[in-house]
């Protein structure tokens, strides 16, 4: 049986690795570590090693897990930023990513935000469990009929379109590589910041998308807009979208990801002192409702991500093909 070392366990991951990998003939050494320099030592032994989105993947750490035998690393996780393909490469160790665990998911998880940031429920849920009843701020806006627009239209950005469309809500996206035939109305971008009363982020984070709301783009937007980012931190300025949220121009901010979140999120922290100044001020406004990147976390969503590294790895060591090994140098994957 191949031993797996599991970097930066979760005790949500098990649940599905521990049902899973015996079937697939692996056992699992799970490591709290998040992976990097210093701690890839900890894979000695093991032919394969599995990371997710914080753990760090840089040449240094590359060099030791092949030392430690290592031969194949597999993200359950899609982004790969966190790697150096070439570096991989070079140590001759193969990556694997899950290039898509539950669309459906992480759109819920918007939809979610929105709503409850429409209707303020977060503010009633602590209201009404100190027994006041009152009803004083609590006056939401009705979704149907106002404007949103999504910022890319690929598997959770259509899930999210499509819920949207539920609403009674009137569409309009921007995407560098639009579906024609779904009925979708595309515009630019910049219409797209003039004409939405709420702004949904599902585009990845590129050199082209950072910052993608800048401070600038603040002032082309409606008074009142409602921003809802469950991608990648980055797309948005933090600090410009504070001092938009301070002076009203902002009438909502949901945010499952958030610019320097790798500092904090996935952690529990709240006995510390946190320095970080514009998250502190975010968290404290009664209209931004701030979640742990948590959008993927379903049990589906964790079953498919399990069944798809197994499978990776499988392929792996049965020197099999698989779609989802990543190449250095290529943006596709190939098989
Ligand atoms: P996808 O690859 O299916 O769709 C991304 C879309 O963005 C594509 O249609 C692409 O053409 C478009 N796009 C690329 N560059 C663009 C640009 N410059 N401007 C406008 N559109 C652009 O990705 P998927 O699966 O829909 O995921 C979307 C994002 O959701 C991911 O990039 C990731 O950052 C985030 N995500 C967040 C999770 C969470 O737990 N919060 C979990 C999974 C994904």
């Amino acid at each position: 049986m191949e031993e797996i070392a599991f970097f930066d366990t979760k005790p949500y991951d098990r649940v599905w690795f521990d049902t899973l990998a015996p079937k697939e003939g692996f056992s699992i050494r799970y490591l709290e570590n998040r992976l990097d320099a210093q701690t890839a030592v900890l894979s000695h032994g093991c032919r394969a090693a599995c990371a997710f989105v914080s753990d760090i993947a840089d040449e240094a750490a590359i060099k030791t897990l092949a030392a430690a035998g290592v031969e194949a690393l597999a993200l359950r996780c899609a982004g790969y930023n966190n790697v150096d393909l070439e570096a991989a490469e070079r140590h001759g160790i193969t990556v694997y990513r899950v290039p898509a665990y539950s669309p459906s998911s992480v759109a819920q998880h918007a939809l979610a935000l929105l709503l409850t940031l429409a209707r303020k429920t977060h503010r009633a849920f602590t209201r009404t469990r100190e027994r006041n009843f009152s009803l004083e701020d609590l006056t939401g806006i009705d979704l149907e009929g106002r404007t949103v627009g999504i910022v890319g239209t690929g598997k959770v950005g259509l899930k999210f379109c499509q819920m949207c469309l539920g609403l009674g809500m009137k569409v309009i996206a921007y995407d560098i590589n639009p579906i024609w035939g779904m009925g979708i109305e595309y515009v630019r971008m910049d219409e797209l910041f003039r004409r939405s009363d709420v702004i949904s982020l599902h585009c990845p984070l590129t050199p082209q998308t950072y910052h993608l709301i800048s401070r600038s783009a603040f002032h082309t937007l409606k008074d009142g807009v409602y921003i809802i980012n469950t991608s990648r931190g980055a797309l948005i300025d933090s600090q410009a979208l504070l001092d938009n949220i301070k002076s009203g121009k902002v009438g909502a901010a949901g945010l499952d990801v958030y610019e320097e979140e790798a500092d904090y999120f996935y952690e529990d922290v709240s006995s510390k002192v946190m320095s970080d100044d514009t998250l502190n001020l975010l968290l404290s406004q009664p209209n931004v409702l701030v979640t742990s990147h948590q959008a993927f976390l379903t049990d589906e969503a964790l079953r498919a991500i399990a069944q798809t590294t197994l499978e990776n790895l499988r392929s792996f060591f049965d020197g099999g093909a698989s779609p989802n090994r990543l190449i250095a140098g290529r943006r596709e994957m190939t098989v």
